[in-house]
């Protein structure tokens, strides 16, 4: 039997500024999706979502209409890696729809499994790359930052406009996200953001202005200066609120992290719902997302991307 597993994501800053080529910083977390292949006596692929309790299955060139968004991810994985008569069970630590990457771990960790078994040798950017494909294909549009960093793990600065994918040197991370157990519709809230860019060059500075701030905070991780990484991120979070993504719950989880005694606080991912994140550790800030309504969920940063087993 082959295993992978691969990490969830957190993003430091820069989501929705990276869809215009602006960078962003995001973190691998230790939250992970597994994946576990057995061969089976046909040539279809039979894909069980343990965690969702949702199963199904397809000849190894079906097509996907009326599976399980989620199931989509593995199979189109499976299908970039040349899959064929698999069993495919997938399990996840990851809240789904969160914004913390939960897609983007099971392609990543399928993928790996998956060309493994076909004793195909693909490098980490391989990896990614098809990943990035797999997710484009499934969701219409994505930037390559979760399948990037749930691959590579670590801390990741994801630039497209200039090709840059690097890993960050940093120390350790503590952080606390808080889950609204909310789903964000990414998809309307890029278009969203996209309109208003369209219409009003103010906007257009907004989203120049968190890569801006991307850019402080890269410097400011690679410093060790934690001080400033929570002010920058509250800053970046204030952005966020500019481009209308954030909704009442976000913002009061946000606030409440601080009081509790965040060092910064702000959304995770596209915003609308899915999850905030916190930089600092313990009870209090545990509480303090709680008492506004969210799950808190402690992390820390995961190093090692898509691993076997
Ligand atoms: O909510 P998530 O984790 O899927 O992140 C979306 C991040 C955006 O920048 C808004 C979109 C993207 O594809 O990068």
């Amino acid at each position: 039997m082959i295993q992978s597993s691969a990490p969830a994501k957190v993003y430091l800053f820069g989501e929705h500024a990276v869809v215009y080529g602006e960078p962003a910083v995001a973190a691998a977390v230790d939250l992970r999706a597994r994946v576990q292949l057995e061969e089976r006596g046909d040539s279809r692929i039979r894909v069980e979502a343990r965690n969702l309790d949702s199963t199904a299955t397809i000849d190894h060139d079906g097509d996907l209409e009326g599976v399980d968004p989620f199931l989509r991810y593995v199979f189109g994985a499976a299908k970039s890696a040349g899959a064929r008569g698999l069993n495919v069970t997938t399990d996840s630590d990851i809240p789904v729809g969160s914004g913390l990457g939960s897609s983007a771990a099971v392609t990543v960790a399928t993928i790996h499994a998956a060309s493994r078994h076909a004793g195909l040798e693909l490098s980490r950017e391989e990896i990614a790359s098809l990943a990035h494909g797999v997710e484009r294909d499934v969701q219409g549009s994505a930037s390559p930052t979760d399948t990037y960093v749930s691959t590579m793990g670590g801390v990741n600065v994801v630039e497209t406009g200039r090709n840059r994918f690097e890993q960050v040197d940093t120390g350790s991370l503590d952080l606390v996200a808080g889950d609204t157990g909310e789903t964000g519709a990414t998809g309307e809230l890029v278009e969203m953001v996209g309109d208003m860019s369209e219409r009003f060059p103010s906007v257009r500075h907004v989203i120049k202005t968190i890569g801006e701030v991307s850019r402080d905070g890269l410097e400011a991780l690679e410093s060790g200066d934690t001080e400033s990484v929570g002010v920058l991120m509250d800053v970046n979070h204030g952005l966020l609120e500019a481009l209308g993504v954030s909704t009442p719950r976000l913002s009061s989880m946000v606030h409440s992290a601080r009081t509790g005694g965040a060092s910064g606080a702000k959304i995770t991912g596209a915003g609308g719902g899915g999850c905030i994140v916190a930089l600092g550790s313990g009870r209090s800030i545990e509480s303090a997302i709680e008492e506004a309504g969210g799950e808190a969920l402690p992390l820390s940063l995961d190093r090692q991307g898509v691993v076997s087993g």
